[in-house]
């Protein structure tokens, strides 16, 4: 009879990986993950993972740096337990966004972060919505790429009416938006945004007709939520109605997001658990990825197609 993968989690994702254990029915693999005084990471790897198939669940979420370390840790603790092949699963993959020097003297830190993970032992990687189809490119690895939309979208639908149009509010998000709109046969429009700093955007008007009309903003990820309120902004400007829905794969909400996303005209937010969300979310809701990961795993694992689950093609 053919094992059970074993499944463990990064403190990133405790949550989710047990989660995503449950609906493969076994439990999550035991393992440590503690700091030392000087907040140096230790890992220990319980669970028996000798010849199996591991999958290590964990976001790059805030701390970012932290949580990458700890994946790597845990997939090197499993590669030295002699596993069969180590699958990283990562919700949330963060350094997607710097997948190309866009200034001189930046490093590529997609490329950075892909080459820890691999250096540590990873032999196959699966994300949800990356923030860059480069992705694939920067791992040697294979890279299987499944996607929220079909179940950001389902969760729009109770809220939606047919005043509605799907807005990107970047030039990024035009895909991922197009893709909803496409779902819930609305149309589509797109803010034009420039970043400023890692803090601060700007919008200067956007395409498409919204007069009137009644927005979803769709992005991949909400940070700091400055380019949501950006984009509430223009669309003001543009006569559209100023009750917003809001679909977004990873919430990080950092740096105030809160606060801003409060102050916003929010009837809903909808995201994923890619990343634990915070316990107050205005108008949240959360929509979890556990079902979606553990199909994928388990469809890996019978050397299946991802088919719909996969985000490209
Ligand atoms: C940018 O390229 C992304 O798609 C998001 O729009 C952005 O990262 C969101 O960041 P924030 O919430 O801080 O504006």
């Amino acid at each position: 009879m053919h094992e059970a993968p074993t499944v463990i989690a990064t403190s990133a994702s405790s949550a989710l990986g047990t989660a995503v254990a449950d609906a493969l029915g076994t439990p999550l693999g035991s393992c440590t993950r503690e700091r030392f005084p000087d907040s140096e990471a230790h890992v220990a790897v319980h669970a028996d993972v000798r010849d199996r198939e591991v999958y290590v669940v964990g976001s790059t979420s805030p701390p970012v740096d932290a949580h990458l370390m700890e994946l790597a840790l845990l997939t090197d603790a499993c590669r030295r337990g002699d596993a069969g092949r180590i699958t990283a699963v990562i919700p949330y993959f963060g350094y997607a966004r710097q997948d190309r020097r866009s200034a001189p003297g930046e490093a590529v830190a997609t490329r950075v972060a892909a080459e820890v993970l691999e250096a540590a032992g990873v032999q196959r990687v699966v994300v949800v919505d990356p923030h860059t189809p480069a992705l694939e490119a920067m791992f040697g690895v294979p890279v299987e790429a499944v996607t929220a939309v079909p179940m950001l979208a389902r969760a729009l639908q109770e809220d939606l009416s047919e005043q509605h149009v799907v807005v990107a509010p970047d030039l990024g998000a035009v895909k991922l938006a197009e893709r909803v709109a496409a779902y819930l046969e609305l149309p589509t429009a797109v803010v034009r945004k420039t970043r400023v700093s890692g803090a601060a955007v700007e919008t200067s008007g956007l395409v498409g007709d919204v007069r009137g009309m009644a927005p979803v903003l769709v992005d991949d990820m909400v940070s700091t939520a400055g380019t949501l309120e950006a984009a509430a902004a223009a669309l003001r400007a543009a006569g559209c109605q100023t009750e917003m829905l809001v679909a977004a794969v990873h919430g990080l909400f950092v740096g105030g997001a809160v606060a801003r996303l409060a102050a916003l005209p929010l009837r809903r937010l909808v995201i994923t658990d890619s990343v634990p969300p915070p316990a107050r979310l205005p108008a949240g809701r959360v929509e979890t990825l556990a079902p979606m990961l553990a199909s994928t795993i388990a469809r890996l694992e019978r050397g299946e197609s991802l088919g719909e689950l996969a985000a490209h093609g």
